[in-house]
């Protein structure tokens, strides 16, 4: 069952009931000012930081779901609605929301009037937009009053939902004109503000949140707006909020635009005050509101967003045989890769904007879908995040966007993080070959005496694994490594007691983590990424070093066929205890998803079929209608060896769920393999306009990936979760447009490696690559997966299947298979 449609001409979903199955959301704002909204209204926002700098209050898993928001209230005679159905859920004539790329327009109508809201953060502002139109399409005069609100954070999300004793008596506002602002804590240590504002005089207000809705009452029947009666309330140390209330007259076929805007600022420290020491110094905030004060510059910030969204997704396009393929790359896969890039796993409906930043492993990973858009964005982020690696290559899991500092609460210790660096920057390097980078000096652990340059960042990161093996010579598996939930080192039996960090000291004595537990799952990612590090290193002409690392990752592909391999695939790791995890000898959890396709793509084993065996385990094993489980069988009980995996019931999560981020490696293995058909059935089981049909079952965003789909052993088969915020939207990018379609940018050039389906007859992508622009036409006449017969690049034919830097310009590659 679907709950709206594709609009995919205007890049949008067009969401037809208020009542999803989930609320699906979306993002506003790219870089400083972001927001959250559903497809109600609901949401929250928050200025470069969930945690640190939270806007707007949000309450997680509320009763009902998804309650606050920035509302609109309309009455009408007796009625009160809300454009959005919620959250007086007002039964309404008509609803529609459409979420666009980096803005939403939500439509309701009642009773012959129509509230279309559009809201939109403008590119390079800190606010969001949000316009009204409201229209009488009836044949009587209406008299309406229209309230709005917001209700504000204290800033510090954390302590804004804990430390009640005094956050109940620090609340502050201040009002001008039609502007509320929020300036709890201003008068102290803070130096920023937030404001909301209406481009029309106000016939009254409300800044305390017990006045406008009421002790007893709730987000759906605000006490104020029952009574048709602003309160004028400031709030005083209570919770304060800020609506404004307009009485607005509508003669038949009459329409009014009325231009909110929810702006924050920040100032410098001795210009925080006006003259009189106490009030706002307010000169940011007024050119704030000056530059979306009318319907004119609402519409030239919106034909300023959408042109550059039109430049963003130009970079890359594709036109194939499916459509869903071409809205998931040319549209909603590029714009999640955007927002997983701006917001690591920190803020969605599931990730509650204070537990986790960024995440080292997983920025790094972002960094692959996204360096074509923006890459100097992509360059600031990897120096960044090197800037939080320590001396021996190991690194902070997580930093606080605000800081960019390591965040010590959770250490470091995981040992596939440093691998991802070395991808990262290498695949900025085959985008831009902007080598420069690597001779960027960076810090390590944010220490500037300590900078070297990024380059040797990538070599204690490549050593840090050869460094740290373990009995049979494969890496340690330390804390945990990709999967968070295989935590060897923890052995922990007491409630409460944290998987992943060193709450537990099982293993002080050994420095923290198992100096016996190892994983094949990093050997093979070692193994993967080995080569872009070589590569780097023969560019610079380092040979012996070249080679040095070379025969690291030759020994470690051997080690891997030694001790690494089960018969059938690829084993998953060795216990504390030096036991096989993921071998046909265990009991549970035979066979795991995450080694199997990083060592076919290293190609460990090929030469005695390792390759295609792992391959078919996977499909025998691992393959269902909705996806791949990440382990089969789950885990019944509780195995205190590997952790936090097995405390899930089977099917959900890491243990047996359908992890989408890693069913892209194998994705990516299967077309390396040239099994494009196999590849094609893996990418669609699991891109999400591939299973908008499902949406009843499927629950979460049909336009966005989740990062998880209830396995086959669950109990709700299919049931998506954790949308958003996945490693899954950058890894399906690279699936889809690097190894399906096979479009490669490599640190000379591209390499044009399609693996599709038989039955294509082929395809176009359109490139920017260093400068030129790039139409690369595949044609299949053979109807084969796999295979380069000839190619023409600007008219001459050329060996092999690489196109050099072309340099500017426009370029036609003609790729016939075969
Ligand atoms: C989740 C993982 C996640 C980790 C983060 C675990 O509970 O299952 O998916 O990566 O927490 O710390
Ligand atoms: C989600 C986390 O964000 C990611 O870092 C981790 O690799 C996966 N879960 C698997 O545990």
């Amino acid at each position: 069952m679907k709950y709206g449609y594709f609009d995919d001409s205007r890049r949008e979903y067009v969401i037809t009931t208020p009542k999803t199955p989930y609320p699906w959301i979306n993002y506003l704002g790219m870089e400083g000012f972001f927001s959250l909204i559903s497809n109600t209204a609901g949401g929250y926002t928050f200025y470069k930081d969930a945690r640190l700098r939270r806007i707007t209050r949000y309450r997680y898993n509320n009763v009902p779901i998804d309650m606050g928001g920035r509302y609109l209230y309309i009455k009408d005679g007796d009625t009160v609605w809300n454009p959005g159905w919620s959250p007086c859920k007002t039964k309404l004539d008509f609803y529609e929301c459409r979420h666009g790329m980096g803005y939403t327009v939500i439509t309701g109508k009642k009773d012959g009037v129509s509230a279309e809201v559009t809201y939109f953060v403008p590119v390079g502002y800190d606010g969001e937009v949000q316009q009204l139109v409201l229209s009488n399409e009836g044949s009587e005069t209406k008299s309406l009053k229209l309230f709005s609100l917001v209700e504000w954070c204290l800033w510090d999300a954390q302590d804004d939902c804990t430390n009640f004793q005094r956050n109940f008596s620090t609340g502050r506002v201040e009002l001008e004109g039609s502007t509320i602002y929020h300036k709890t804590e201003y008068r102290d240590r803070r130096n920023h503000y937030a404001f909301f504002t209406v481009n029309a005089p106000i016939d009254g207000f409300d800044t305390d949140r017990d006045t406008f809705i009421g002790l007893y009452n709730g987000f759906g029947d605000p006490q104020v707006v029952e009574a048709g009666k602003p309160g004028n309330s400031v709030a005083d140390g209570w919770s304060p909020i800020a609506s404004h209330y307009n009485e607005i007259t509508l003669a038949p076929g009459e329409s009014t635009t009325l231009i909110f805007i929810l702006g924050y600022a920040e100032n410098p420290y001795d210009q925080k005050f006006e003259a009189d020491g106490v009030s706002i110094n307010k000169v940011k905030a007024h050119a704030m509101i000056d530059a979306y004060n009318t319907p004119e510059k609402v519409a030239a910030g919106l034909a300023a967003l959408r042109a550059e969204w039109d430049r963003l997704l130009g970079i890359i396009s594709v036109k194939t045989p499916d459509d869903r393929v071409d809205r998931m790359v040319n549209i909603w896969n590029q714009y999640q890769c955007m927002v997983t890039f701006n917001l690591s796993r920190s803020a969605s409906y599931f990730e509650s904007g204070i537990g986790r930043g960024m995440g080292f492993r997983d920025s790094n990973q972002d960094i692959l879908g996204f360096v074509h858009q923006i890459p100097d964005r992509a360059r600031e982020r990897l120096i960044d995040l090197a800037s939080t690696q320590l001396p021996d290559g190991g690194c902070y899991h997580q930093y606080q966007p605000l800081t960019k500092k390591g965040n010590s609460d959770i250490g470091g210790d995981f040992s596939d993080d440093p691998l991802w660096m070395i991808l990262s920057v290498a695949a900025y390097i085959k985008e831009t070959g902007d080598w420069s980078i690597l001779d960027e000096p960076v810090p390590y652990d944010n220490d500037p005496d300590t900078a070297q340059s990024m380059l040797q960042h990538l070599v204690v990161s490549f050593y840090h694994v050869v460094n740290n093996l373990g009995p049979h010579g494969l890496p340690l598996a330390m804390r945990a490594d990709w999967n968070d939930c295989i935590n060897l080192s923890c052995y922990s039996d007491k409630p409460g007691e944290s998987f992943q960090t060193y709450t537990n000291p099982k293993f002080k004595a050994e420095g923290g983590y198992s100096k016996t537990a190892e994983s094949v799952m990093v050997a093979a990612l070692f193994t993967y990424v080995g080569p872009s590090f070589v590569g780097i290193l023969k560019h610079l002409g380092k040979d012996d070093e070249a080679k040095r690392a070379q025969e690291a990752i030759d020994a470690m592909k051997a080690t891997v066929m030694k001790f690494g391999f089960d018969g059938e695939w690829f084993l998953r790791a060795y216990d504390a205890t030096g036991a096989k995890m993921g071998s046909a000898e265990c009991a549970e959890g035979k066979i795991f998803i995450e080694p199997q396709g990083f060592a076919v793509m290293s190609e460990i084993g090929k030469e005695v079929g390792a390759d295609i065996k792992a391959l078919d385990s996977v499909d025998r094993y691992l393959n269902t209608k909705y996806g791949l489980v990440l382990n089969n069988p789950a885990f019944s009980k509780y195995y205190i060896q590997y952790g936090e995996i097995s405390t899930y019931p089977g099917g959900y999560k890491e243990n047996a769920g359908i992890f989408t981020h890693n069913n892209a490696w194998i994705i990516c293995a299967e077309a390396y393999a040239g099994r494009g058909d196999k590849a094609f059935e893996y990418y669609s089981k699991i891109a999400p306009a591939f299973n908008e049909e499902i949406s009843e079952l499927h629950k979460t965003e049909p336009y966005v990936y989740g990062q998880m789909i209830a396995g086959k052993d669950a109990g709700r088969f299919g049931e998506g979760k954790n949308s958003w915020l996945s490693g899954t939207a950058a890894w399906n990018m690279v699936a889809i447009s690097q190894y399906i379609l096979g479009i490669q940018p490599d640190f000379d050039g591209l390499t044009i490696n399609p693996s599709i389906p038989k039955a294509w007859d082929g395809f176009v992508v359109t490139r920017k690559f260093r400068g030129g622009n790039y139409t690369v036409k595949v044609s299949n006449p053979k109807h084969i997966s796999q295979g380069v017969a000839s190619m023409i690049v600007d008219g001459k034919p050329v060996e092999g299947n690489r196109v050099p830097v072309l340099g500017a310009g426009d370029h036609v590659i003609e790729v016939v298979m075969g």
